[in-house]
């Protein structure tokens, strides 16, 4: 098949890491016959600096004309005081795409258990879930701003959920657990935020189309504690933008590092956005020590979900697993090579 890539490389690690994902994707193209077109354009920081704007329209234009958006990173301090910061760009982005479903995978790879921050009784009883946060409402979007209260000066963010983003979001939950063990668990703040109320009555209502999925529902502070005591109990977490913000950084840290967190970013078409879900990281930008397995895992996701590539997909997910297996990785998995070496080896795994 022939499809249209655009990489945004971002700031920090994010130039090295879409390297990475851009050689493996090169080496799947040739093993399987395939045209794959990259293009690159500015975001972030890096956009700030070339145009004065974290998001320039160009960017955006070349996002809408390709078959799939492979992100690295945004963000670092040389902006922090920028009028308008990098991050703004990654929610504009998401906004723009229509992407309002993230899926945060948070498979244990058997080599990394020595790197979880569980203890072994635990992670031996296996860790596979998906997060399927909401991406384009919520808290992030919402009214927010300054006004003066009756003490001074106050700063104020809504969270508002409308049942049509709820629903379609949900939809891609309970279609995701009918192909894996068809339990969704919505995550909430039902005892205590109305929004949260309209969520447990849309998705439960929604259950009724998905009959063989088991939903269950949990308060999110419960689900945090959950997640450290008994991470097995789940296959996909449904939640809003905020609590899935949070708790994927906890569902990296259980299966071993944010280094290995794919994501995949998805709306009503197949032009998806796929990306690492750890930052720029710029203390390691530019020394070849960034791991770049998420963002190669990331690409995997861009293979199955926006190309139905399932075959290709598992090629690179298995040479990135054998790779693990061989002890070979990155200082955050306690290994020992670089970025690029990390990437050599996964590729050498892709010739057979
Ligand atoms: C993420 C990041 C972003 C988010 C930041 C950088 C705006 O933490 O993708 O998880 O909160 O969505
Ligand atoms: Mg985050």
């Amino acid at each position: 098949m022939k499809a249209k890539i655009l990489t945004l490389p971002g700031d920090g690690i994010g130039p090295e890491i879409v390297a990475s994902a851009v050689r493996v994707l090169k080496r799947t193209a040739e093993k399987f016959g395939h045209e794959f077109a990259f293009g690159e354009a500015l975001i972030g920081g890096a956009a700030i600096d070339a145009t004065g704007a974290p998001l320039p329209a160009e960017t955006v234009k070349a996002a809408h004309e390709a078959d799939a958006v492979l992100l690295g990173a945004v963000g670092g301090d040389k902006w922090d005081n920028a009028p308008v910061r990098p991050e703004a760009a990654l929610l504009g982005i998401r906004k723009e795409l229509g992407l309002y479903a993230n899926l945060r995978p948070a498979k244990l790879f058997p080599a990394l258990k020595g790197a979880s921050s569980l203890k072994a009784e635990i992670v031996d009883r296996g860790i596979d879930l998906v997060t399927v946060r909401e991406l384009t409402g919520g808290i992030y979007f919402g009214e927010r701003g300054y006004r003066t209260g009756a003490y001074g000066r106050e700063a104020y963010d809504t969270e508002s959920y409308s049942e049509i983003e709820i629903e379609r979001v949900a939809r891609i939950a309970y279609e995701l657990a009918e192909k894996r063990s068809r339990k969704v668990c919505l995550v909430d703040k039902a005892n205590v935020l109305t929004s949260s109320k309209l969520w447990r009555k849309v998705v439960t209502d929604l259950n009724e189309d998905y009959p063989s999925v088991r939903l269950d529902m949990m308060y999110v502070d419960n689900a945090a504690m959950q997640l450290a005591l008994a991470p097995w109990q789940f296959d996909v977490l449904l939640t809003s933008n905020l609590f899935g913000d949070i708790l994927s950084d906890l569902t990296a840290a259980i299966v071993g590092s944010i280094g290995v967190m794919p994501s995949a970013s998805l709306g009503a078409t197949t032009v998806g956005m796929y990306e690492a879900i750890h930052g720029s990281a710029p203390t390691l930008a530019g020394l070849d020590k960034a791991n770049p397995i998420a963002t190669v895992l990331s690409a995997a996701m861009m293979l199955r979900l926006s190309f139905d590539l399932e075959e290709e997909a598992r090629a690179i997910e298995t040479a990135v697993e054998n790779t693990l297996d061989a002890g070979l990785g990155t200082a955050d998995i306690g290994g020992t090579l670089g970025t690029r070496a990390v990437t050599d080896e996964i590729i050498a795994r892709m010739q057979a």
